[in-house]
C-alpha cells in the first residue's frame, strides 16, 4: 500500500492514543488513574444542554452554512466585545469543529509549501503536525534562558524568508504559563512588522488563577480587524466543559476569514446545527459555571503543585492557568516517554511524556480530575520513583512488589 508523503510524516496525536489506552485499561479491570487528560469533567452548562435540546426537538436538523448559523456568530460577536474589546461583523467570525478545525483550516488558507510557523516551546501536541498536513515547516522557538515563558528575541532569531506565522498559545499546553502583557503585545507589534500572519490559540483563556485576568490581544495593536493579519482561535471545548460538543471558532479579517470557509465548505461543511445551538446556549446564558470551574482548577492546582513539591527531584513551576502542569522529572529519567511507559506498567498511572510537546524529561500531568485520583496518582508515581519507599504498594485488594531498583 503506498501512502501520501504527507501521511507518511503525520504520527497519532498521543493525547488522543492515551485516551484510549486508559480505556482499555479499564476494561480489563485495571485501576488507571489517568491524569494525562485534557477535559474538565464538570458537566456542560444547563443553557448548552437545553438549547441543544430544543434543537433537535424541531424535527428539523440540516446543514449548517460552511462559516457557522448566524446566532452563533452573534453570540462570538457579543464575546468578542467582551473580552477583546472589539467590534466585529459577521463576516470576521468562522465557526468550526473545535478550535482544532479553526487552527487547521486558518494554517490551509495561509500556508504555501516549505513556508515555515514559528510557535515557543513547549507547544499544544497537534501544531507540528497540522502545519506538516499542510506542507508547511514547522520551528520550534525554545526560551533560551530554558523557562517557559519566552521572550521576543526567541522568536525573533528563528525569522527568515520563508516565515509566514507565528502561533501564541497563553496560558499554554503543556506548561500553563500565561504570557506577560509586554510579550504579547512586543510580538503583536513584531508580527506587523514584519508582515506576518499572529495566530492567537486562546482556547484556556479564561482559565487563569491568582487574581489573573484575561486580556486581548487587539489591546496592543492599533490596526482595525480587517487591516491586521491577527486570527484569534478560541471556543466552548475547555472553559464550558464541552470538549464532546466540538464547536470552536476563529476571528480575523474578512479575506482570510472568507478562504478558511471555503476550505471548510469543501471539508466537512459547517459543523453541526445542534451543538452550534448548544454554544450559543453555553455563550449567552448563565456564565457562572465557567467561574466555578475557574475556582476549582485552581484549588487543585495548589493541591497538585503541594504533592508534588513532596517529591524529591522533580521541579515544578507554577502553572497561571489552564489545568496542566510541565513537571521536569529528569532527575529520575531523561527519556520522557520511557519515564511514562514505566508509569502506566508499573503503577498504572497514565501520563503524557514532555517530548511530545517539545520538552523531553517532562511530564505533563493534569488537574482536571478528581482530587482524590491526583493524590493517589501522585502517591503510586512517589512509591515507584523514590528508591527508599517501601517494598509493596496495596491498590485496592491488588499487591505491588517493587522488584525494580
Ligand atoms: C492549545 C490547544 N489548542 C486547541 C485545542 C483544541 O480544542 P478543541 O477541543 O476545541 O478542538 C486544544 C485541545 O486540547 C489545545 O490544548
Amino acid at each position: 500500500m503506498s501512502l501520501s508523503q504527507i501521511a507518511r510524516s503525520i504520527k497519532a496525536s498521543p493525547t488522543l492514543a492515551l485516551n484510549e489506552k486508559a480505556a482499555i485499561l479499564r476494561e480489563k479491570g485495571d485501576p488507571v488513574i489517568h491524569l494525562g487528560g485534557g477535559e474538565p469533567k464538570s458537566r456542560a452548562p444547563m443553557d448548552a444542554l437545553l438549547a441543544a435540546v430544543n434543537s433537535i426537538n424541531t424535527g428539523e436538523v440540516r446543514y449548517a452554512p460552511a462559516d457557522g448559523i448566524p446566532d452563533l456568530k452573534k453570540s462570538i460577536i457579543r464575546y468578542t466585545e467582551e473580552y477583546y474589546h472589539r467590534k466585529v461583523n459577521p463576516e470576521n467570525i468562522i465557526a468550526s469543529s473545535g478550535a482544532k478545525q479553526a487552527l487547521m483550516v486558518a494554517l490551509q488558507a495561509i500556508l504555501n509549501p516549505q513556508e515555515e510557523v514559528i510557535f515557543p516551546v513547549p507547544y499544544w501536541v497537534s501544531y507540528p503536525d497540522m502545519i506538516k498536513l499542510c506542507g508547511g515547516i514547522p520551528v520550534p522557538a525554545p526560551a533560551e534562558d530554558g523557562t517557559f515563558y519566552p521572550r521576543l528575541k526567541d522568536i525573533e532569531m528563528r525569522v527568515g524568508s520563508y516565515t509566514k506565522a507565528v502561533i501564541i498559545n497563553s496560558p499554554n499546553n503543556p506548561s500553563g504559563a500565561m504570557y506577560s502583557k509586554e510579550f504579547i503585545a512586543e510580538v503583536v507589534e513584531f508580527c506587523e512588522k514584519k508582515d506576518l500572519y499572529l495566530i492567537m490559540d486562546d482556547i484556556y483563556h479564561r482559565l487563569v488563577f491568582d487574581g489573573k485576568k484575561p486580556f486581548s490581544c487587539y489591546d496592543f495593536t492599533k490596526l482595525s480587524v480587517e487591516n491586521s493579519k491577527i486570527i484569534v482561535i478560541n471556543g466552548v471545548s475547555k472553559q464550558y466543559a464541552m470538549t464532546g460538543f466540538r464547536i470552536g471558532w476563529a476571528v480575523g479579517n474578512k479575506k482570510v476569514i472568507e478562504a478558511m470557509a471555503n476550505i471548510q465548505g469543501h471539508q466537512t461543511s459547517g459543523p453541526s446545527v445542534l451543538l452550534q445551538k448548544a454554544a450559543v446556549g453555553a455563550l449567552n446564558g448563565i456564565q457562572s459555571s465557567v467561574e466555578s470551574l475557574r475556582v476549582t482548577l485552581e484549588n487543585n492546582r495548589n493541591i497538585l503543585i503541594d504533592l508534588l513539591s513532596s517529591f524529591n527531584g522533580v521541579k515544578v513551576t507554577k502553572p497561571d492557568g489552564t489545568f496542566y502542569c510541565f513537571a521536569d522529572f529528569s532527575a529520575y529519567e531523561k527519556d520522557s516517554n520511557k519515564l511514562s511507559q514505566f508509569l502506566i506498567d508499573k503503577v498504572m498511572v497514565l501520563t503524557v511524556p514532555g517530548k511530545e510537546f517539545g520538552m523531553d524529561g517532562y511530564l505533563r500531568i493534569s488537574f482536571c480530575g478528581t482530587i482524590k485520583d491526583m493524590t493517589e496518582g501522585i502517591e503510586r508515581m512517589k512509591w515507584a520513583l523514590d528508591p527508599n519507599s517501601p517494598n509493596e504498594l496495596y491498590i485496592g485488594d491488588r499487591k505491588l512488589v517493587r522488584d525494580w531498583s
